[in-house]
């Protein structure tokens, strides 16, 4: 008896920390605003971003109009170039090019996907690697592999920040990766390996062939779930004490909202939480740290802070 009532006590005091990606991007967006004023003040140029948008797809719309609003949140200048679906490749490149060379734009974003007739990949590698600040150009991704200062991918970027502000041990740890994309999961992997500070994990990869991914995301002391699957990692999966970040953003049909869809992360967080040391929540997570990572980006870009 006592001792069931002790575990309750235990398990009440030893409550998870909720990760606020919210607030602490709130934070960032202040302290970067902060800055922002501190170079208009000098009669320093503002930074400025671009955003290349193509076509009408309605979530590009809405992430390339969270960017816009960002940017004036904190006082960056920001320009979005829309084109219809029909534009040629070529007619893009030279775009690209054009914005290479303006020297009053420090950063280029081309908002992701393009249509099916342009080659995605030819298009971000004709963003100078400088202007970047998705951090998707191969220069940029082979420099964050070898520790050479780069721009970080606005996701990986925002979930080390998050790590780093709730001062999370990361030495030593063993963390699971679940998901293997180029945005997040290989980024993610090489971040925490690193000999660095959030980093010096032991890091194992999962993904759609891994054969026994229970056994594995069961040892782990930090997992990092992005395979886009609502609710996969369940309680049972865990162990005690582990930090769990979710990047997980699946809209489902909902009919408790206003909207009629609701978004869920990969994680089911009723299971998952109690069993956590940290935990994000989906949304106010890691989704917020995002935009936040890009501005950031913006930022260094303006103050030439990568490329020396
Ligand atoms: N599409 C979805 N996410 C992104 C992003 O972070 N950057 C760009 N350029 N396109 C996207």
């Amino acid at each position: 008896m006592f001792e069931k009532f002790f575990y309750v006590f235990i398990k009440y005091i030893v409550m998870y920390t909720l990760i606020d990606g919210k607030a602490t991007a709130a934070a960032i967006r202040r302290e970067i605003r902060e800055e922002v004023d501190y170079m208009r003040h000098s009669h320093e140029k503002v930074p400025h971003l671009a955003a290349i948008l193509v076509g009408h797809d309605g979530a590009s719309e809405t992430y390339v109009s969270g960017k816009e609003k960002a940017c004036r949140e904190v006082g960056f200048e920001s320009t979005v170039i829309r084109y219809e679906n029909t534009i040629t490749e070529e007619e893009l490149l030279e775009k690209v090019d054009q914005i290479n060379r303006d020297a009053s734009i420090d950063g280029l974003i081309v908002q992701l996907p393009l249509p099916e007739h342009i080659d995605e990949q030819k298009v971000i590698e004709s963003i100078d690697p400088k202007k970047d600040v998705d951090g998707f150009h191969p220069v940029n991704v082979g420099r964050m592999v070898i520790g050479l200062p780069a721009y970080i991918s606005a996701t990986p970027a925002g979930i080390l920040e998050l790590i780093r502000r709730y001062q999370i041990k990361t030495e030593g740890k063993h963390c699971v990766v679940i998901g293997r994309s180029n945005i997040v999961g290989k980024p993610m992997s090489i971040l925490l390996a690193r000999k660095d500070y959030p980093g010096n994990c032991t890091v194992t990869v999962c993904h759609s062939r891994t054969r026994n991914l229970k056994e594995i995301v069961r040892q782990a002391d930090i997992i990092v779930a992005a395979l886009g699957k609502a609710k996969f990692l369940t309680g049972d999966m865990v162990q005690e004490g582990v930090v769990v970040i979710d990047v997980g953003i699946t809209r489902l049909p909902s009919d408790k909202t206003k909207s009629g869809w609701k978004l869920w992360g990969d994680v089911d967080f009723e299971t998952v939480a109690p069993k956590s040391s940290f935990i994000t929540p989906v949304p106010g997570g890691v989704g917020p740290m995002t935009i936040v990572s890009l501005l950031r980006n913006t930022l260094l870009a303006a103050k030439q802070a990568i490329y020396k």
